[in-house]
């Protein structure tokens, strides 16, 4: 039978157990797909930890695959039997060699994309995606601060955004991750855990202030990006990774300079097929293009999701993380 990872409790990484699953049909308007790479996201860990609720469980965790279709149900026709596809949407599941899976939410991966960039890589493209083309659209000239420069969707943005023309600072733990970050188009990176953000960001904007903060780091950072932003500018609450960013009163942003607030979620921008594949079109044709090259870091066997976990929690890693399923374990 096919293996899976699933969770019977929240916790932490320990809580990831690998089970055996029958072997599912697909029912109308489903697929059934054998799996070859799952993208590991901090969302997974969202998930396993409680921040973020199951329906139930135990469960299955993991959002993010590419495969290939072994059968159809009935009414498909947004894919066929052989087809090599990929998805980045809940309900989470995603770490199995084999899935059932709505038609509707796969997209097709183009020749030129390998599997380990497809399926460990799209939740973070799409998320640069919608967060430089929808959430704002960023102009060349603008400055923008990206936080946790060199994760995965810290470098995909770096690099996105230094094509589009503008002027990207990031923000990195350690000196490796500055190197890391600037080699992918971030122009001033800082080492946020040595040097205050909110001070570099100041003397490196002349004062003026920063367009766009894009922050996934949130507790720690949320109030000190909010003093980097120029007169209106808008900061991008995207994610939790040290935690839930504070609530705070609507005048606060009135006081730091009529500032705009969003905390966006990728499910939302992608909810509609078209804008799926709008979104996956762009980020797979700017791959194809040149224009991204997508960083692949730490790369596991199904069973070893725990250390995957771990390493993502513990800051270790830098660009995509993945579970291989071709690997042995
Ligand atoms: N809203 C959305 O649509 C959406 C979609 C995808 C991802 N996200 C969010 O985007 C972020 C990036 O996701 P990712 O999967 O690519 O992860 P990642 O950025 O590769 O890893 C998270 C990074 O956050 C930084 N960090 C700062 N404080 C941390 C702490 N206390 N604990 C752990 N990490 C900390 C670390 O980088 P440094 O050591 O350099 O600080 C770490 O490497 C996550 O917050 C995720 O939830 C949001």
């Amino acid at each position: 039978m096919p293996r899976a990872i699933r969770i019977a409790e929240t916790g932490g990484p320990e809580q990831l157990y690998v089970d055996e699953v029958a072997l599912q049909e697909p029912g109308p308007g489903e697929v059934r797909l054998r799996q070859h790479v799952c993208g590991v996201n901090f969302i997974d860990c969202y998930f396993r930890n409680g921040l973020y609720p199951l329906p139930h469980l135990p469960h299955g965790i993991g959002v993010e695959a590419s495969g290939e279709v072994e059968a159809i149900g009935e009414g498909v026709a947004e894919v066929a039997v052989g087809d090599r596809v990929a998805y980045a949407t809940p309900p989470p599941g995603a770490y199995a060699e084999s899935r059932v899976m709505p038609a509707e939410r796969l997209v097709p991966v183009p020749a030129g994309i390998p599997d380990d960039v497809a399926g460990g890589t799209l939740l973070r493209g799409l998320t640069a995606w919608y967060l430089l083309h929808r959430t704002h659209v960023l102009r060349r000239g603008e400055t923008i601060l990206v936080h946790a420069a060199a994760g995965g969707v810290g470098l995909l943005l770096c690099q996105w955004a230094e094509a589009l023309g503008a002027t990207v600072i990031g923000t990195v733990g350690d000196e490796d991750k500055a190197q890391r970050a600037a080699e992918n188009g971030c122009h001033h990176p800082i080492v946020y855990t040595r040097d205050a953000f909110r001070d570099k960001v100041a003397s490196i904007t002349g004062e003026r202030g920063v367009d766009v903060v894009y922050d996934s780091v949130g507790a720690v950072t949320f109030h000190d990006s909010l003093d980097c932003l120029r007169p209106r500018g808008l900061l991008v609450t995207y994610g939790n990774a040290s935690g839930p960013p504070p609530a705070i009163e609507p005048g606060l942003l009135a006081k730091k300079g009529s500032l705009f607030l969003t905390r966006p979620t990728l499910f939302d921008y992608v909810s509609e097929r078209d804008e799926l594949l709008e979104g996956a079109n762009a980020y797979f044709d700017a791959i194809a293009q040149g224009t991204l090259d997508p960083q692949i870091g730490r790369r596991y066997p199904l069973d070893k999701a725990a250390e995957a976990h771990r390493s993502l929690e513990g800051r270790q890693t830098t660009g995509a993380t993945l579970l291989d399923l071709a690997a042995g374990g």
